[in-house]
């Protein structure tokens, strides 16, 4: 679905290149998280697949044609969530059938089945000041499907919840994985974030430009239980992660 050609990126400010000749490719339907030392470039990577950043050189395809020749392919939930606090949570919702012209009888009718599925529907005339920080995400989500897109580009989406939020929002997320069969690029500091969503780990190492990334599979199977991640070599793959982080970070 997803593939890098020898990908070549730079800003400008920037002296050092930020990646050079990366490669990689994620198929169809998978959830995949992206690991790696803050400042990197976890979030570079979402921002030239959904075109706001240009390669120096190389491709980007989805499906086997250049994002430059495509529209709507990928749907960005960014690492704060971004709902405006002035319009109330359905209207946050129908944000981009607005931009896509919807005619507004869809629009209520996808709003409303969207916050039911994400189990807010008693919120949708509510403002975002009236929810906690782990409804705001599954509003934020909610809008992200609701573009249509195949597939979902979430910048660290839990970070900022306190950690049970964060434990059931990641069940929470499969459960929607497995509903809707989106394709799910994720990025995040918790290794055991990454390991209880992931069938594969991206790691980005702290080398400035850095030129692949490590895949690591994660040996388990869906749907998941949170007991799995006591097993002794899931355990071991955890403490082997966050050895290569550490070795990345004093780089
Ligand atoms: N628009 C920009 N212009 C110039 N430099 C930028 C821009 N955006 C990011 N950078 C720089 O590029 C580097 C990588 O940024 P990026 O946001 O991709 O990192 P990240 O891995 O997502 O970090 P974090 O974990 O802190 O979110 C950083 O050093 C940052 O300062
Ligand atoms: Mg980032």
């Amino acid at each position: 679905m997803l593939r890098f050609e020898g990908v070549s990126f730079r800003y400008p400010e920037d002296t050092q290149g930020m990646m050079e000749d990366l490669s990689f490719e994620v198929a169809d339907g998978e959830l995949v998280a992206i690991i790696g030392a803050s400042g990197c470039g976890k979030s570079t990577i979402f921002r030239l697949i959904n075109g706001l950043e240009k390669p120096d050189q190389g491709k980007i395809l989805v499906d086997q044609k250049s994002i430059e020749t495509i529209k709507n392919y990928s749907a960005f939930m960014p690492q704060k969530d971004l709902l405006f606090p002035w319009r109330s949570i359905e209207k946050n919702v129908c944000l981009p059938m607005e931009l896509a012209k919807v005619p507004a009888r869809d629009q209520e009718k996808k709003a409303t089945q969207v916050l039911e599925q994400v189990g807010l529907a008693d919120y949708a005339q509510k403002f975002p000041k009236d929810l906690s920080g782990g409804m705001k995400q599954r509003v934020a989500f909610a809008r992200t499907l609701l573009s249509g897109a195949d597939m979902l580009l979430l910048d660290e989406p839990f970070s900022a919840l306190d950690y049970l939020t964060r434990v059931e929002m990641q069940e929470w997320l499969l459960r929607q994985w497995e509903h809707y069969h989106k394709t799910i690029l994720f990025i995040t500091h918790d290794v055991e974030e990454a390991i209880f969503l992931a069938k594969y780990i991206y790691i980005i190492q702290d080398s400035r430009p850095f030129t692949e990334m490590e895949r690591i599979q994660v040996p388990l199977d869906y749907p998941r239980k949170r007991e799995d991640l006591k097993r002794a070599e899931i355990v071991e793959l955890k403490e082997s992660l966050i050895g290569k982080l550490r070795r990345s970070v004093s780089l």
